[in-house]
């Protein structure tokens, strides 16, 4: 029987601590942002500068060449994948682009979005709190599909309404140090995941917001995503000053600059995949964090 040879490269992106590139955290010198081609090598071509040579190991190795070729990868390395399909339409026969950050940009400003709201006075919700609003989401919204199965199959039918949870006249959020309802910021806080980011100036869009049901999920958002990647590229690759305070950003003007200067370099968003799919390219993207 003939020796099928596979090359599968996996990338998991995904579970890339940001401290390898450096300190990641608001103040600190990211060294690869200053650099033009070491940029673009992060997102754009490095798969593909590391698919020849991987190749040719492979062909040395079994004595033939691979007879496909594969990517898969998640987060930043779904971005990868919609890179390659974009960049390097022939390099892969499948590309599997999971949970993709491939409109990097404006994820940093989901990132700032949601970050800077936690911040606000008295807005930050607890694991327990953004459990709590997980379960009320589940208890309205699950059955809709006609199965109970605590799943919310699709999210845009769940009109949950989280005023339900604020806590009223006569409550106190926490009762034995367990919350038991919501504050205003904190409800407010929640609105704001569920709209997203907007421009300030046109109220345009800038990123999705998050569906009801994926509350539980939150607390990364609301804690260290925004300090470890949306920060670091504003100050190092955005505006070059390490003092550049993220608590000051301009939701108008400085979308502005995130576009003209960052977008160009990271974002891989091309509607167009056409030359992949000539040369038969495959592709599956998926999306959660549970899988
Ligand atoms: C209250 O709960 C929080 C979160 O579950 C926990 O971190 C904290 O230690 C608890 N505090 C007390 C006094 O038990
Ligand atoms: C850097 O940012 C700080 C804080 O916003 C500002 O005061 C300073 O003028 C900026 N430096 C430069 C060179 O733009």
């Amino acid at each position: 029987m003939a020796l099928r040879t596979r090359i599968l490269l996996i990338l998991n992106s995904g579970c890339h601590p940001a401290s390898e590139n450096g300190e990641t955290k608001p103040g600190s010198y990211v060294a690869f942002f200053h650099d033009r081609s070491k940029v673009l090598a992060w997102i754009r071509d490095s798969i593909a500068m590391f698919t020849a040579p991987a190749k040719k190991l492979t062909t040395a190795y079994y004595g033939k060449q691979p007879s496909n070729m594969y990517y898969v990868g998640c987060s930043t390395g779904g971005a990868q994948g919609f890179a390659l399909a974009q960049y390097y339409p022939e390099l892969f026969d499948g590309i599997s682009a999971s949970c993709p950050g491939n409109w990097y940009s404006h994820l940093m400003l989901s990132f700032l979005w949601n970050g800077e709201n936690s911040a606000l006075d008295g807005a930050f919700m607890r694991q327990d709190a953004l459990d709590l609003i997980t379960e009320a989401a589940l208890d309205a919204c699950d059955a809709i599909d006609g199965v109970k199965d605590r799943v919310i199959a699709d999210p845009a039918k769940c009109t949950f309404d989280i005023k339900k949870l604020q806590c009223t006249d006569y409550q106190t959020p926490l009762v034995n140090n367990k919350t038991v309802c919501l504050t205003k910021p904190q409800i407010e806080n929640a609105d704001k995941f569920y709209a997203g980011p907007k421009d300030a100036q046109t109220g345009k869009e800038l990123y999705p917001g998050f569906a009801p049901g994926s509350e539980g999920t939150w607390m990364y958002q609301e804690s260290s995503l925004y300090l470890q990647y949306a920060v670091p590229i504003l100050q190092n690759l955005v505006f070059r000053n390490l003092s550049y305070d993220y608590t000051t950003f301009n939701w108008d003007t400085d979308v502005d600059s995130l576009d003209e200067v960052a977008s160009p370099l990271i974002d891989h968003i091309s509607p167009n995949l056409e030359a992949f799919r000539k040369s038969g390219g495959r592709m599956i993207v998926t999306q959660g964090e549970r899988i």
